[in-house]
């Protein structure tokens, strides 16, 4: 049975939850293997608005069991109250239908305190976080100074470490300027939260390989999106995880040659919160547009998302960078309405073409889009369920984008609901 993949091409918000959410319906499995509840995934089903920041949002499938990988980072008080929140919905959750990784590291509150400090200090140098103590989190992690679920159901060895390790943190805390934090109550809390979650705790790796081995569908959701990876993004304007498709095995213990497939999700423009480059952007009438149109406003934050016209030479080395095998088109709708619709094809520095996306940020306040203009389209595209009847001008948009990046695109998202979506094939899982 094939293990999927589903990773954002762009600087997240692509609207993966909705495909991930189709897709779910024929996993056994659904896996986050990386980031925490920086991320956000809105979801309308039966017309009622879910937002999910680390639960994956296969929850709302009765057969699907939903797995928290070791490679992401997980805030207990957010995890519990996003329990009980679907809990109070209705939504049944049980220990045998959510597992997380005993080994995903805690945020605790210093991450947090120290995020938030570091973005205050840094003024307008800033990364534009969203605050929720990921960076600071994954530090401590690749410093082997963490805490790992595992270890919150420990109270001697928890107690222990985190004296050392506050003294520290406070030390930094006073020094960016805010207030030291309280050992006894962080002691007191954290154990809480360890009893709440300890039935939840497991071995994701084996887990998953038992799955396998029993021919169960596995799909990986990924969160952010490939140019918020630490290493192929817009660095320093980044996310502190690797997001591209290859750490959904790091990240859940289960290897690389059960990969079978990796679907990317393009939105048919492009978005970015906080900081950072962005080719090709709009701070005009057209930008706000888009935003409005696409309640381009941050799940999480509830930030303004900035918004520009779709960015082929960024897709291109997504899917080189994760090796995807077919694409998903999402908010195609928004772009009704416009007279004209950019496509940005390749880039130019002065008089020389780059095909290829820059490295440092230099090169990208040197950096001109290059486009291509189509004629828009009037029509509402909500409800339209067969390809034929997109307006003609959407079926030229669609077929350049398909053709420019030779991969193809097998849903296109044409509203917010679950139903508003072209299948154009439906053979992912068996
Ligand atoms: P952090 O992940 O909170 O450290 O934020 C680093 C950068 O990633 C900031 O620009 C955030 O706005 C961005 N970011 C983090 N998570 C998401 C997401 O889920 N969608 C879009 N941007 C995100």
């Amino acid at each position: 049975m094939p293990a999927i993949v589903v990773v954002g091409t762009q600087w997240g918000d692509e609207g993966k939850g909705k495909i991930v959410d189709f897709l779910t319906a024929k996993a056994h499995f659904v896996v986050r293997f990386q980031g925490g509840n920086n991320a956000g995934h809105t979801l309308v089903i039966n017309q009622k608005k879910y937002i999910l920041h680390l639960i994956p949002s296969g929850i709302f499938h009765p057969q699907t069991v939903c797995v928290i990988g070791n490679g992401v980072v997980v805030d207990p008080a957010v995890l519990i109250s996003e329990i009980e929140n679907l809990k109070n919905a209705g939504v049944e959750i049980t220990p045998k239908k959510l597992k997380i990784s005993e080994r995903a590291h805690a945020i605790m509150p210093y991450h947090k305190a120290l995020d938030l400090a570091r973005e205050a200090k840094a003024k307008k140098n800033k990364i534009g976080t969203t605050g929720r103590g990921i960076g600071p989190c994954y530090e401590d992690k690749v410093a082997r100074r963490g805490f790992r679920l595992i270890d919150l159901t420990r109270p001697k060895y928890f107690k222990e470490r985190l004296k050392t390790i506050l003294e520290e943190k406070n030390f930094f805390l006073q020094y960016l300027s805010a207030e030291p934090l309280d050992y006894k109550e962080i002691c007191e809390k954290y154990l809480e939260f360890g009893k709440y979650l300890k039935p939840y705790l497991t071995d994701v790796s084996s887990l998953l390989w038992e799955g396998f081995k029993k021919n169960k569908n596995i799909l990986f959701e990924g969160a952010q999106g490939t140019y918020l990876d630490i290493d192929y993004g817009t660095y320093p304007y980044v996310t502190s995880s690797n997001t591209l498709a290859g750490n959904a095995c790091c990240g859940s213990g289960l290897g690389p040659t059960f990969i079978k497939e990796v679907i990317g999700i393009v939105k048919a423009y492009t978005t970015r919160v906080g900081e950072g480059p962005f080719p090709t952007e709009l701070k005009d009438e057209i930008g706000e547009y888009l935003r409005e149109k696409g309640g381009e406003y941050g799940s999480t934050t509830g930030r303004p998302r900035r918004c520009g016209w779709l960015d082929l030479v960024m897709v291109k080395f997504a899917i080189k960078l994760n090796g995807i095998t077919s694409l998903a088109l999402t908010k195609l709708d928004v772009l009704s309405g416009l007279s004209k619709i950019k496509l940005c094809v390749v880039y130019r520095i002065g008089k020389k073409i780059l095909e290829t996306f820059p490295t440092t940020l230099e090169d990208f306040s040197k950096i001109e889009p290059v486009y291509e203009e189509f004629p828009g389209w009037e029509e509402n595209l909500e409800g339209i369920e067969d390809l034929n009847k997109l307006p003609k001008e959407a079926k030229e948009y669609i077929k350049t984008i398909e053709s420019y990046l030779g991969v193809p695109i097998s849903i296109i998202s044409t509203g917010p609901g679950r139903e508003n979506c072209l299948i154009l094939r439906d053979n992912f899982f068996h």
